[in-house]
């Protein structure tokens, strides 16, 4: 099945009703900044933030950075603008773009989850490296790994309600083909109700699925010396990395 990426696009209008920024990106968000705290070795004034999507984590990280956001979407970079008129932003793709600055710190969130391959994944780490001062510091965060990885795993999040009065739920499931491989795919299907009329949209993205192990061994690869924590989030654990650029 091909990648639709419909949230990015032309149903880009629901991502705001996927997460508050305020809530679960503010908490994620702090974590951020502590392990930023804890491990940069030169004082983190400017932050990237890469794969920025709608803006919501650089809503949080511009109180303490000065934010740059990057993104493949001109849909998701024109809600990043809107949400932080006082920040910057670039459209690029990750594995690519070469911006002609450095950054003191890099966020690598959910976006790093689109490098559907090895190849992809390594490119996307040696553009971060590029874009980063010695003693700086990387955080990425992968959704998931091979370790976690739940397959089947469908979720719905509670119903949102647009500014219009539309009634919006998500259902997202996940499923591994073939665990030999590097990726897996995640399918959407949005629940629109327009005063009780039914719409029902579809969606559909590969996302890279790698083992931590190979996590570890690629940050290393590209230039950083790599520790971890964990980020609790409800019952849900994360490994994040934060690694430092030699
Ligand atoms: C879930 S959204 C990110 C949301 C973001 N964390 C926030 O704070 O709002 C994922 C984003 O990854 C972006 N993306 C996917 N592939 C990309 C690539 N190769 N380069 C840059 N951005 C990419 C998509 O355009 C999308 O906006």
């Amino acid at each position: 099945m091909n990648d639709t990426r419909r949230l990015y696009t032309d149903l880009a209008w629901l991502w705001p009703m996927w997460g508050d920024p305020a809530d679960e990106y503010a908490h994620y968000c702090r974590y951020v900044t502590g392990l930023i705290d804890r491990h940069a070795t030169r004082p983190a004034r400017t932050l990237l933030d890469i794969g920025c999507g709608g803006g919501k984590n650089v809503f949080n990280l511009k109180e303490t950075f000065s934010v740059t956001g990057l993104d493949l979407s001109p849909t998701m970079l024109a809600q990043a603008r809107e949400l932080n008129p006082e920040c910057t932003f670039v459209e690029g793709d990750m594995r690519t773009f070469r911006l002609d600055r450095t950054f003191d710190a890099i966020l690598m969130d959910d976006a790093i989850s689109y490098m559907a391959c090895l190849e992809d994944f390594e490119a996307a780490f040696r553009s971060a490296s590029a874009h980063l001062e010695p003693g700086g510091i990387l955080i990425a965060t992968p959704d998931v790994t091979t370790e976690t990885f739940q397959q089947n795993r469908t979720i719905a999040t509670p119903a949102t309600r647009t500014p219009e009065g539309l009634d919006v739920v998500f259902v997202e499931n996940v499923y591994d083909a073939d665990p030999a491989d590097d990726y897996y795919e995640t399918t959407v299907i949005y629940l629109i109700r327009d005063h009780g009329r039914l719409r029902i949209e579809t969606d559909h993205w590969t996302m890279g699925l790698f083992s931590l192990g190979t996590w570890r061994r690629v940050l290393r690869e590209t230039g950083f010396e790599v520790r971890e924590g964990l980020y609790e989030a409800g019952e849900e654990e994360y490994t994040v990395f934060a690694c430092v650029k030699r």
